[in-house]
């Protein structure tokens, strides 16, 4: 698949099939993607992936955390204070996602539903995790982490795979330490759910907007 069309057809995949996927094609992924660039060739970032019966138990210790209204503790802060545009365009991707799942706005426990789900990574049959060393600078450190889950969301995508970038893996830290068994130094950036996604699934076709270019872009000496 070439590029342009990997980028076209990525989406955040929220529905995914039991089908395994392979070893070998996690890791013909991560070989490609840990050719991203970063700060001085530095490459801050650690990977680990989840499959398997390990993934079951790290996601329902997951997922018992949110049910009992445990405090998230992630290592790097979650943004929870947009405002104007950049909160309607947040609201507006909740809104069409709840809507494509069918569920009513007044209707909690399917609301609830949905959010615990996040937690077992949509039911997609692995993880895989960004985790940096605590000893980074966090600014465009994490920039160049960025960067490596967008190239493996685009190589996975060319391979027919789906994947959701998802800080809500990384909300809860302590358990995915344990479940890697990596030391308090090592910080969980962010987690992305990997595999088939599931063609029937409504909450597949959420095709999100982008601002026209023209309103982003200023053109200077390029006439
Ligand atoms: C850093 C980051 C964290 C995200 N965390 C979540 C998450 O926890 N749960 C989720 O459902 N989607 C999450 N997303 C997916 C975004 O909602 C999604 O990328 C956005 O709505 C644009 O839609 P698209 O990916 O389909 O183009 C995250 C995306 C990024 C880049």
């Amino acid at each position: 698949m070439d590029i342009d069309k990997a980028i076209n057809d990525r989406i955040s995949v929220r529905a995914y099939l039991e089908r395994p996927v392979e070893k070998a094609v996690v890791e013909e992924i991560l070989n490609l993607a840990i050719k991203a660039p970063s700060w001085g060739n530095t490459q801050p970032w650690e990977l680990a992936v989840v499959g398997g019966q390990a993934k079951t138990e790290l996601t329902r210790e997951l997922q018992n955390l949110v049910m009992q209204g445990t405090t998230p503790n992630p290592d790097y802060t979650m943004p929870n204070n947009f405002t104007g545009v950049y909160m309607d365009r947040y609201r507006m991707t909740g809104k069409r996602l709840f809507e494509l799942a069918g569920i009513a706005r007044d209707d909690a426990t399917a609301r609830m539903n949905q959010f615990v789900s996040m937690f077992n990574g949509f039911g997609a049959p692995c993880l895989v995790y960004i985790i940096m060393d605590e000893i980074l600078d966090t600014s465009y450190s994490v920039f160049d982490a960025g960067a490596v889950a967008n190239y493996i969301a685009l190589l996975a995508t060319s391979r027919g795979l789906g994947t959701c970038l998802m800080a809500a893996l990384a909300m809860y830290p302590d358990p995915v330490r344990k479940c890697l068994n990596l030391p308090s130094s090592k910080k969980i950036v962010l987690g992305l759910s990997l595999g088939y996604p599931d063609p029937d699934s409504p909450v597949n076709r959420l095709k999100t907007d982008r601002e026209e270019l023209c309103r982003i872009l200023t053109w200077r000496g390029m006439d």
